[in-house]
């Protein structure tokens, strides 16, 4: 009797810590869309996937070795999912969310970035040592955060 109790006990925790983390992620991201634009590293976190360059993600050539590559970090995962580069190239990353705050690190490189909904986060990398490159998120965005992972492959 005591233990049947205890246990309906936590299963009421558990289902109001629950309900505060859906409430607190639906808060962030109603702060978010209240941010005024701010210039050219903006974007619509609704309309990312219509939206140029996120509506074709990957790598764009820019010049001779370099490129530019769209990554969109969504719940739960990366788009592209896989994405081969060039060794040696010099890569101009811009990163951006629809829904919540997720991470994009490659392990490996100094790439760590946040990708942020409504903003474009940028950073450059070059990648001189081939092989394949594990990229994770690092912000805790929900049930499948631990499921958040694609791969870069260097040849
Ligand atoms: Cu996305 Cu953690």
């Amino acid at each position: 009797m005591h233990i049947h109790r205890l246990e309906k006990i936590w299963l009421a925790i558990g289902i109001a810590m629950l309900f505060v983390f859906l409430g607190v992620i639906g808060v962030g991201a109603f702060a978010m869309g209240m941010q005024p634009p701010t210039g050219h590293h903006t974007i619509d976190p609704e309309k990312v996937s219509e939206t140029y360059p996120f509506n074709n993600p990957g790598l764009e050539q820019v010049g001779e070795n370099e490129y530019n590559a769209y990554m969109i970090a969504y719940a739960f995962g990366f788009n592209p999912a896989k994405m081969e580069v060039p060794l040696g190239a010099t890569v101009h990353f811009q990163v951006t969310s629809p829904d919540v705050v997720h991470g994009f690190q490659i392990t490996g490189t100094t790439v760590n970035l946040m990708a942020v909904p409504g903003e474009v986060n940028h950073y450059t990398y070059r990648f001189d040592k081939p092989g394949e490159y594990l990229v994770l998120c690092n912000e805790y965005c929900g049930a499948g955060h631990e499921f958040m992972a694609t791969t870069i492959i260097v040849k």
